[in-house]
Parts: C-alpha cells; sequence; structure tokens
C-alpha cells in the first residue's frame, strides 16, 4: 500500500498549546495511594512521594495534571485533606465504594506537582457541594493572606498562594451516576452563579464547565447548548470526555473509533459556535477534553467486584493492563486531538498512574511503563509547535462508525524553535506495509531524518512488571531524505514517529 502526505509550512492549523498532553490523578484505587504517595517505599522522599514515579512522571513531561476527580469530586470536601495528617477524618468515597483516609489532600498534591513540574488543574464539587466551598477553596489556595482561608493555609505550612490558574466546575454533571447529578438548565445555572464568585475573586481564572461524558449520553449535545447559553460569557472551556473499547476484539473497528472523536469534537465545536452566536458574543470558548483513554480490559469485572466490596482503602481498580493495539489507538487518538488543536486547547490523559494509566506500580516494589505511555510521552516531548495542516491521499476502509477511514492516520508538527518537523503515523492496516512519500514544502532545507517505530508481532502484548520492555520503540535508519521529500516504509499494524531535522 502507498500512501502520499504533502505538508507546507503556510498550511497550518493552530499552535498547540502545550497543555494539550495533560494528565489525570484521582483519589480512586491506586492512582494516589500506592501510586504516586507510599511513605516507608525505598524511593519515597520526606513527604512520602515515591521517586521512582515521580522519575517517570517528569519523563513524560505533562504540563498539567486534573486533581482530585473524577467522580471522587462530586462528594469530596477539601478540607478533609488539610491540617495535621493523623486529625484528618476517613471518608467514604461513594463514587468507588472505597474508605478515603485523605492523607494525601491540596498540600501534599501541590508539592507532589511541583516535584513533576505539571501544574495543577483543580476540580470543585459542584455534586454535593456548591458555590460556597469553591469559593473557600480558591480563597485557601490563592489569596496571599489576612483572610480566615488563607491564613489557615499559612497555618498548616504554606506561606505562599499557590495561583492556581485552571479550575473544572464539576465532574460530568450529566451522568446520572455521579453524586449530585443535575439537569443541564439546573447545572447551567450553578456552575454559572460558581464562575461569578470565582471570577469576583480572580477575573484571570480559566474556568472550565462541564460538557457530555461522552458523546452516546441521551442528553447530547442538548446538554452543551443550555449548558452554554447559561455559562457562556464566564467560562473559558467546556470539558468533553471518551473513552474507547474494544469489546468485540475487532482490530479495524476499534482504530477507526477516533473518528467518532473527531465528530464529537466538531458537535461541539458547532455547538460552541452556535451560543456564540446566539449571544453576539466576541468570546472564545474552547474545549477542555480533560479525560481521555482507552478503558475496558477490567471494566466490567471491576464493576461485579465493586459491588461485593466493604469500603476497601485504595484497592486494584481499573487498573487496565494495557497490549499492543492500544499503543495504535491511543497514537490516533493524539493525532486527532492534533489535528483539533484549534478547539482543542487542553486535553488530559485518563489517568496517569495505576488507574487507566500509563504508569504501574507495585507497592513497596517496582514501577513500569504500560505500552501507552510510549506514544504519549512522543506526542508530549516532539508534539509541540505549529500543527500542519497534511494532505493526505491514501485508500481507506469502511466501518461502523463512518464509511471512509484512512489508513494511515497521520499529524505533523512544525517546531520552528526546534528547527523539526514531526509526523505521527498509524499504519492501520493489518496486512500490508505503507509506503509513504511525505513530501515537505516551504520549510527551507531538510537536513536529515530519524524514524522511531514501535510495533509488535502480537496485538495482545502487554508490558508487565516480569516483562516491562516487551513493547518499547525502537529507532530505525529506513527512513530516506531525498531532496524535500521523505521516504519510509511502515510495517503492518504500527506506529511510527517520523523527525525531519531542518
Ligand atoms: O477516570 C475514571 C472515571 O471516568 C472518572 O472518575 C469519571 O469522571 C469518568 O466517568
Amino acid at each position: 500500500m502507498e500512501a502520499r502526505v504533502v505538508a507546507h509550512a503556510r498550511y497550518t492549523i493552530a499552535d498547540i498549546d502545550k497543555r494539550l498532553y495533560g494528565s489525570f490523578l484521582e483519589h480512586l484505587g491506586r492512582a494516589v495511594y500506592t501510586g504516586i504517595y507510599e511513605p516507608g517505599h525505598p524511593t519515597a522522599d520526606k513527604n512520602g512521594m515515591r521517586g521512582d514515579v515521580l522519575d517517570l512522571v517528569r519523563e513524560l513531561n505533562t504540563p498539567v495534571c486534573r486533581y482530585p476527580g473524577g467522580n471522587f469530586v462530586s462528594a469530596y470536601n477539601w478540607e478533609d485533606g488539610i491540617g495535621p495528617r493523623d486529625a484528618r477524618p476517613t471518608r467514604l468515597d461513594l463514587a468507588w465504594r472505597t474508605s478515603e483516609s485523605n492523607h494525601v489532600g491540596i498540600h501534599e498534591f501541590a508539592e507532589w506537582a511541583a516535584a513533576a513540574n505539571t501544574e495543577m488543574m483543580l476540580a470543585v464539587n459542584l455534586g454535593s457541594r456548591g458555590l460556597d466551598s469553591a469559593r473557600s477553596f480558591v480563597e485557601y489556595t490563592n489569596h496571599p493572606g489576612g483572610t480566615y482561608w488563607s491564613d489557615l493555609r499559612k497555618k498548616n505550612g504554606r506561606a505562599d498562594p499557590w495561583n492556581v490558574r485552571l479550575w473544572c466546575l464539576g465532574n460530568e454533571m450529566d451522568g446520572p451516576w455521579q453524586v449530585g447529578h443535575k439537569s443541564a438548565a439546573e447545572y447551567g445555572h450553578l456552575a454559572n452563579e460558581t464562575a461569578k464568585a470565582m471570577r469576583a475573586f480572580d477575573d484571570t481564572l480559566e474556568l472550565i464547565v462541564c460538557g457530555s461524558s461522552h458523546s452516546d449520553m441521551p442528553t447530547y449535545p442538548q446538554w452543551e447548548a443550555t449548558v452554554l447559553e447559561e455559562t457562556y460569557d464566564q467560562v473559558d472551556y467546556i470539558s468533553l470526555h471518551m473513552y474507547f473499547e474494544n469489546y468485540e476484539k475487532n482490530t479495524a473497528e476499534f482504530l477507526a473509533l477516533p473518528e467518532k472523536l473527531d465528530r464529537y469534537i466538531g458537535t461541539v465545536s458547532g455547538v460552541i459556535d452556535y451560543v456564540k452566536g446566539k449571544k453576539r458574543s466576541k468570546r472564545n470558548v474552547k474545549i477542555s477534553f480533560d479525560e481521555w483513554n482507552v478503558w475496558y480490559h477490567e471494566r466490567r469485572s471491576d464493576a461485579i467486584r465493586m459491588k461485593e466490596w466493604d469500603w476497601p482503602h485504595a484497592p486494584v481498580l481499573l487498573e487496565d493492563i494495557y497490549n499492543f493495539e492500544d499503543v495504535l489507538q491511543v497514537g490516533c487518538i493524539l493525532n486527532t486531538f492534533i489535528r483539533r488543536s484549534d478547539v482543542v486547547r487542553i486535553a488530559c490523559i485518563a489517568q496517569l498512574v495505576n488507574v487507566i494509566a500509563p504508569i504501574m506500580t507495585m507497592p513497596g516494589g517496582g514501577s513500569w511503563r504500560q505500552t501507552i505511555y510510549y506514544p504519549f510521552k512522543f506526542a508530549s516531548l516532539y508534539g509541540r509547535g505549529t500543527a500542519l495542516h497534511l494532505d493526505v491521499d491514501c485508500a481507506s476502509y469502511r466501518a461502523d462508525v463512518a464509511d471512509n477511514v484512512s489508513y494511515l492516520d497521520i499529524s505533523g508538527v512544525h517546531d520552528g524553535d526546534a528547527g523539526t518537523l514531526t509526523f505521527f503515523a498509524v499504519n492501520r492496516h493489518g496486512d500490508e506495509p505503507m509506503a509513504i512519500d511525505l513530501s515537505l514544502e516551504g520549510f527551507g532545507e531538510a537536513k536529515s531524518v530519524e524514524h522511531t517505530l514501535i510495533k509488535h508481532q502480537d496485538l495482545e502484548a502487554t508490558n508487565t512488571r516480569e516483562n516491562p520492555d516487551n513493547v518499547k520503540p525502537e529507532t530505525t535508519d529506513d527512513a530516506v531524505l531525498s531532496g524535500n521529500s521523505v521516504q519510509v516504509t511502515v510495517p503492518p499494524y504500527s506506529y511510527s514517529m517520523i523527525i525531519v531535522r531542518l
């Protein structure tokens, strides 16, 4: 199979917001406890944070991390997580039927985030609580001092405010599973009033209102229209979520799902424009795609186990073990975000450690990179700059979600400062290698090319504690530069990163 791609310096989509490569940590399962936090672990720092995990997170260079949920946030009292640890209450977590010790709260997370070189993106509870706890939380984190909440922060050991910029107004409030679930009109009103109160404190905060939990929700996309009509003047982003499943073990259909993601983004973008037009507004609301990943490997068995357990603390939950097929999917998802980076400005892989995550840990033991670690890392490290509008000519196939799914899924990014052009390519064909001809126009002289490949014979291959390098990238010398074009042949079902140095 052959594919021709043309990249032109003037055909651009947008300057990518680096926060497109954000992440997410929820108080869920072992994400926090025995994930990032494990006092007594051989690598733990003075705060009990695991150094081996911090190293793996730093390697990802994820610029922002959403916290503390997720469904968890909708029944969470942030005040439970401050003050002396031994005086913090243990609470029932209604979202995941577990117990929460509150040994990690905002102070511990803030210190961890600083050590991980990532910015905090905090969510307020608009499920069981509301405006009042949200405004207190912002005062606690962001006010310099001289007030009840800011002085309490100081008393608890943090003199300077953290000055958190990004705030989520609740989580998945369209979902009947959410504690404090609301109708679109109810939620829109509450989110608007909460946003107004937060803006009365600091008008420069970046606020994210909840969109649909996924595009199969019965209220989608009317939810977005109603919520934005209530909140348009107060918010900066609308949040979307999507998880990808392959219960049928049908790789072609699975890898076509990013077409559905693309349509979801396009539709919500249209709703944003509709509300903007209706309000005669100049404001540009964008999308924060703050939960996305493959999630199905353990989903059904988790649901059965959860019903039976007796409120355990930090149990094994949502610990999907990713395979090589998921590398291809994560590559296609990230390509979709890059191609839509004019409207998707923030995105968060869900989640970061142990819970549907690229990083896994053993309590008291080691940590390792899941298969999906690599496409996320490559996009985060090399997918910064200007997204390019590529002209792609390749055969396509028919799937349930779309009639013409290109066998080649590709995105391109020009980083003028680094002097690089980077292409992320997935060959969605299971049998045929693909000869790609990449024509580069208007970028000046191309000096060299590097090809990094992820390929495994077995789509089900995983990285485990015993065999952590089973699926990993390799550098090849098979990409050829001739003049200003690159020729490379990629294997069937493979992920490639092609970097051209200018
Ligand atoms: O990431 C796991 C869960 O998925 C989150 O808690 C929730 O927001 C979503 O449904």
